[in-house]
């Protein structure tokens, strides 16, 4: 066991040391020609494992790794929650067990990802900083026991953090075995959602100093005028929390809360980021974020981090899109988040992924057989450059017992699932010899590339005020976001600092905070040639959430070439009828009802209610482009995705019509079909072409790539 360096006794000081040191730092990220060296070009796609040496007998850790290898696995992922086994007492760090799984590891041929431990500090650590722990909106501070205990927030908590980091730094950051680094895991405070802990107070009450500068500006922008909101002082500021008030929150106050939280988060691993790269050479640095999480914002963390990583668990008991669902996951949010990531960061993957059944749903089904495959291979059809499971071995022990890994409780024999990954595994060396390195991306394919616009700031305010339970936001993204890919183009989820014009198409779903410039850029991308598709609720308010004194959605009013007097929501499970060229639809949500001004056509109108006969979808050619407004929301996403199929066909451009949950996407040259749906669907390849993998037709969780 090896020792050293000093224990801490100034925590703050040097908590202040290492935010200097940190902040004069910018974030960097790696050049072209470091990623082709840490992921080279000809490898496509790696596969790795999860591994908890400090878990398991040592004498146990070199068989585990040799069979690790046997098995196929490229990398193990070590450490995230080991920080009471690398700082045992304070200042008193302790290597030596992961020096040895190092260079086990080396010397079998494994990369090593290496984390922070930071969701876990150590018992001795908050016994005596009960301050770093974290408050839930009951007001209870959490103890030791669990994970994502600590605030990030906290300066005391930041100090201890970055001796940490800073010492993993200094004795790993060389090692040419550590390949890249994840900080922290899902940052996140998992059920709690957010942290009400005195620093988070103290932090979000000088965030906003720094964004009001005085507190009048501050009274404008939450509209205090309202229940005598007013405030005096900054001090006299909470975090707003539903459990303290007693009637409705304020919703401007929530939005900056919400943005605070998620840059406070992004600050913590830009903190970490800084710190460790003083450390690195020829390393990367990615944290996994959570699939579907509101409270942290991955966007944020693009300029900090080198590499886009994020976590899903398919099968958890939800039921998900068609009969097999369960067993299959949900296809739209694993797709959405593929394009998200990848539009992130091209160098980007799934850091976990589950291996068999999960033990934290309210029930844990198996997935369906070759379902584990699918999503590796779906995966690597999304652009993902690593996929690494969690985990190994199934624990014996702890919260996660049923949670099932590559190998059965007996340590070595292979579990369903692990089968499952060994056969990724060849598959991708499979498409690694049929790999043609200049490809190019083929045209009629280029031509629907499309974008969608999102912004965490709709989700949080949209999801502040619903207007109606039936109001599902990323509900309402992702179907837009299916019927995209059901026309079979690339798609990539993008955000206000893309460049519009290189998207023929751009859909923007409910993108309610708008402000005069964002119109603008809009309306010239339309202009252009571009064909913009904007729906229900967009541009409702300004960006700190205030109606407009005006019409109705006022900025978009003349893109869009209609008004919007009107929108209706219905209760209970009520339907109403829409018809579109010929075809009726349900809806229940959300229908607005327009007033096409002249040169504006209406594509579907309402069949029912008292408005029966009004528009509820519009389009309109604006300069080489077009601008179409949806302002119904059906209930199966049908419309949806006809209104997109006339965009296209007014286009001229030729699309697929896929069945939703049935993917085909091209990558490196390879065609790959994922089916997610019950039935067995035949792949669109052509007579000429070469399956390498699959079947033409493709079964239920099954995988088709073929080249042409
Ligand atoms: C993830 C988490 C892992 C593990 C896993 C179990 O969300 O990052 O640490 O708990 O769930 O499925």
């Amino acid at each position: 066991m090896q020792t050293c360096l000093k224990s801490c006794r100034r925590p703050l000081a040097l908590a202040i040391f290492y935010s200097l040191l940190a902040s004069s730092v910018l974030g960097q990220r790696l050049s072209n020609a470091q990623t082709d060296v840490l992921f080279p070009p000809a490898e496509m796609m790696t596969i790795g494992v999860y591994y908890y040496p400090e878990a398991w007998p040592p004498e146990q850790w070199e068989r585990d790794i040799k069979n690790i290898k046997r098995f196929g696995f490229e990398y193990i992922h070590v450490g995230e929650f080991a920080w009471a086994f690398m700082e045992p007492e304070e200042g008193k760090y302790d290597f030596a067990w992961l020096d040895r799984v190092v260079d086990l590891a080396a010397k079998n041929g494994l990369k090593v990802i290496l984390c922070t431990p930071t969701p876990t500090p150590p018992v001795w650590l908050v016994e005596k900083h009960p301050e770093v722990l974290v408050v839930d909106d009951y007001g209870r501070t959490m103890v030791h026991g669990t994970r994502e205990h600590a605030t990030w927030s906290s300066e005391v908590y930041r100090g201890y953090v970055a001796k940490i980091v800073t010492e993993l730094g200094k004795r790993y950051g060389n090692n040419p075995n550590v390949w890249g680094w994840q900080l922290d895991n899902e940052l996140s405070h998992y059920g709690k959602n957010y942290d009400y802990s005195n620093a988070s107070q103290e932090k979000f009450r000088n965030w906003l100093k720094a964004k009001y500068k005085e507190i009048a500006n501050l009274n404008r922008d939450w509209g205090t005028a309202f229940w005598s909101q007013r405030y005096q002082t900054f001090d006299q500021i909470r975090i707003p929390n539903e459990r303290e008030y007693v009637a409705q929150f304020n919703p401007h106050s929530m939005l900056d809360f919400q943005r605070w939280f998620a840059e406070n988060a992004a600050d913590y691993l830009r903190f970490q980021t800084n710190l460790l790269r003083r450390q690195t050479k020829n390393q990367w640095i990615t944290s996994n974020f959570m699939n579907s999480h509101r409270e942290v914002y991955p966007t944020l963390s693009r300029g900090d981090l080198d590499v886009m990583t994020w976590t899903i668990y398919p099968v958890h008991g939800q039921m998900n899109q068609g009969p097999l669902g369960y067993r299959l996951g949900d296809a739209d949010a694993m797709s959405f988040m593929h394009d998200y990531m990848r539009s992130l960061n091209s160098v980007q993957g799934i850091m976990e992924l589950q291996p068999g059944q999960v033990n934290w749903g309210e029930v844990n089904p198996w997935p369906l057989p070759g379902a584990i495959r699918m999503w590796i291979l779906r995966a690597f059809a999304g652009g993902a450059r690593l996929v690494c499971t969690y985990r190994y071995r199934q624990p014996l022990y702890g919260a996660e017992l049923y949670h099932k890994g590559i190998v059965e409780t007996d340590g070595v024999t292979p579990s369903p699932g692990g089968l499952e990954y060994m056969q990724a595994i060849k598959d991708m060396q499979l498409l690694r010899t049929s790999r043609r390195p200049n490809s190019v991306e083929p045209k009629d394919y280029a031509a629907r590339r499309s974008a969608l616009l999102y912004h965490f700031d709709n989700r949080w305010d949209l999801d502040n005020h619903k207007q109606t339970t039936r109001w599902n936001t990323m509900g309402h993204i992702l179907k837009y976001h299916t019927a995209l890919k059901s026309l079979g183009g690339p798609v990539d989820v993008i955000d206000e600092t893309s460049d519009f014009a290189r998207y023929p198409f751009l859909v923007a779903p409910a993108y309610q905070l708008v402000d005069s410039q964002l119109s603008a850029r809009w309306t010239k991308y339309a202009e252009d040639g571009g064909h913009l598709v904007l729906t229900l609720r967009t541009a409702q308010k300004d960006r700190r959430g205030h109606l407009w004194e005006g019409a109705w959605a006022q900025p978009i009013v003349d893109l869009i070439g209609a008004r919007i007097p009107t929108y209706d929501v219905l209760p209970g499970s009520l339907t109403g009828k829409v018809d579109a060229s010929g075809k009726t639809y349900d809806w229940g949500v959300w229908g607005e009802s327009l007033e096409p001004q002249r040169g504006t056509n209406v594509l579907a109108t309402y069949a029912d209610h008292y408005y029966k006969g009004n528009a509820a979808a519009t389009t309109r050619r604006l300069g080489k482009g077009s601008v179409t407004y949806v302002g119904v929301e059906s209930l199966g996403g049908e419309l949806e995705k006809d209104l997109l199929r006339g965009v296209f066909e007014r286009a001229g451009v030729a699309a697929r019509n896929l069945p939703s949950g049935f993917y085909v996407e091209w990558r490196d040259g390879f065609w790959i079909a994922t089916n997610f749906t019950e039935q067995t669907l035949p792949a669109p390849v052509p007579t000429s072409a070469k399956v390498l993998i699959g079947t033409r037709d493709v079964p239920p969780a099954g995988v088709t790539v073929w080249i042409e």
